[in-house]
C-alpha cells in the first residue's frame, strides 16, 4: 500500500484527500515509478473544481520526478534504476509510487536535482513550446516583443529566462509590485502591475504605439479583451489557461476590426502526444536548464499531505515561480 491524494468528486481544496492504494506492476507501455518529488500546476485546479471534468475517484498531478522501480513491456528507454521525471497524462502524481504510461516519462540528466525535475517537466515544457512553435505567422526575431501575462508564476518565470535567452523582449504582467520585480529578475525586459495599470496603454507606450507580435495569455476572462488590443497587424492571442476564469465566447468578426489577428489556443498535451516529440522538447529543456540560462525556482514546498493549503495558496495568488509537493 502507498499514500496518494485522490478526490471523490469535484469541488474545493477540502475534496483533496489522502487514501491509502495499492500499487501493482506495470503492463506492456508503463512504468512503475516511486516519487521524490511532485510538480504543483495550476491545471491541478481545474482538475479538481472540474473546470477539466474527470471521472471519480480521481488521482490528481501531472508532473513528478523520481526513480523507475519496473519496467513493462516493449518500454525500451527506460529500465531499473533510472532516474526520470515527467508531464503526463493521466492525473495521478499526488502519491508516492505509481504505475502510469511510460510515452511522456524521461531519464533526467544527473545533473538536474528530483525536486528541479518536478518543478520543470509541465511548466518548462509548456513554455518551450510556446516560445519555439506558437509563434505568430510573421515569425519572431531577437529584438521582437511578446507581452506574457501572469510573468512571475510557474511558466512565467521559465518563459521570462527563456525568452531572454532567445533575444525577445518580453513584457510580463504581475498582480504586485513584488512579483514585477521578480519577472524583471528573471529576464523581463518590462513589468507591468495589472492590479493597479492598464496593461494594453502601456503596452502601447512600450512598444512605440507598435503592439507586440504575440500575446501568451493563460488569466483568460480578465485579460483576453486587453490582450487583443495589444497585438499589432496580423498578431497572435496565444491563449494557454484560464487562471481567472474560462474566456467567454466571441465573434470572430472581431479579429478582422482589430487587425487581422490569429487566435489559437493550444494545450501542452497536444504536443507531448508522442514518445519522440516528448524527448526532443524534453532535451532542449534539459540543455537550457543544464547550460543556467533558465533557473528552475522553487519558491514553495509543502508535504504531500499539506497538499489542501497547497491548492488553497495557489489559487489565492500568494504562490510564485514553481511549487513542489514532498515526500516523506
Ligand atoms: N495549455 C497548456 O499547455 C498549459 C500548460 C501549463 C500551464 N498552463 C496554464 O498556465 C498558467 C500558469 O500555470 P502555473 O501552474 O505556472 O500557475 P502560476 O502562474 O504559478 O499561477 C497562476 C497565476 O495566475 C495569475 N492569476 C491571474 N488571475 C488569477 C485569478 N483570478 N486566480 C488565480 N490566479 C490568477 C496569478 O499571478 P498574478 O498574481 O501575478 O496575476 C497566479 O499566481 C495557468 O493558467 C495554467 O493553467 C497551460
Amino acid at each position: 500500500m502507498t499514500l496518494a491524494v485522490q478526490i471523490r468528486q469535484h469541488g474545493g481544496p477540502e475534496e483533496l484527500q489522502i487514501v491509502d492504494v495499492q500499487v501493482g506492476d506495470p503492463g506492456p507501455g508503463e512504468v512503475r515509478i516511486r516519487h521524490h518529488a511532485v510538480g504543483l500546476n495550476f491545471i491541478d485546479v481545474y482538475h479538481r473544481t472540474g473546470l477539466y471534468p474527470l471521472s471519480m475517484p480521481a488521482g490528481i498531478g501531472m508532473e513528478a520526478a523520481g526513480v523507475i522501480e519496473a519496467v513493462g513491456e516493449g518500454v525500451t528507454h527506460l529500465k531499473a534504476g533510472d532516474r526520470a521525471a515527467y508531464a503526463s497524462q493521466p492525473p495521478g502524481s499526488y502519491c508516492e509510487v505509481r504505475v502510469m504510461p511510460a510515452k511522456c516519462v524521461c531519464r533526467l540528466p544527473d545533473a538536474i536535482g528530483f525536486e528541479t525535475g518536478a518543478a520543470m517537466m509541465l511548466k518548462g515544457l509548456t513554455a518551450q513550446y510556446l516560445l519555439k512553435k506558437a509563434r505568430p505567422v510573421e515569425g519572431l526575431e531577437p529584438g521582437d516583443y511578446v507581452l506574457f501575462h501572469a510573468a512571475a508564476g510557474g511558466v512565467g518565470l521559465i518563459a521570462c529566462q527563456w525568452a531572454r535567452a532567445l533575444g525577445l523582449r518580453l513584457i510580463g504582467t504581475a498582480g504586485s509590485d513584488a512579483k514585477c520585480q521578480l519577472a524583471l529578475d528573471n529576464g523581463a525586459a518590462h513589468a507591468i502591475n495589472y492590479a493597479r495599470e492598464d496593461f494594453a496603454a502601456r503596452v502601447k507606450e512600450i512598444t512605440g504605439g507598435k503592439g507586440v507580435k504575440v500575446v501568451y495569455d493563460s488569466v483568460g476572462k480578465d485579460t483576453w479583451d486587453k490582450s487583443l488590443d495589444c497585438l499589432r497587424p496580423f498578431g497572435l492571442m496565444a491563449s494557454f489557461g484560464n487562471a481567472s476564469g474560462p474566456v467567454p465566447p466571441f465573434a470572430p468578426g472581431m479579429l478582422g476590426a482589430k487587425g487581422s489577428l490569429y487566435v489559437t489556443r493550444q494545450t501542452l498535451f497536444s504536443h507531448i502526444a508522442t514518445r519522440e516529440a516528448t524527448q526532443a522538447m524534453a532535451d532542449d529543456l534539459f540543455a537550457v536548464v543544464e547550460s543556467g540560462q533558465v533557473k528552475i525556482h522553487i519558491a514553495q514546498r509543502y508535504a504531500l499531505t499539506d497538499v489542501q493549503q497547497a491548492h488553497r495558496d495557489l489559487e489565492a495568488r500568494k504562490t510564485t515561480g514553481s511549487t513542489i509537493l514532498t515526500l516523506p
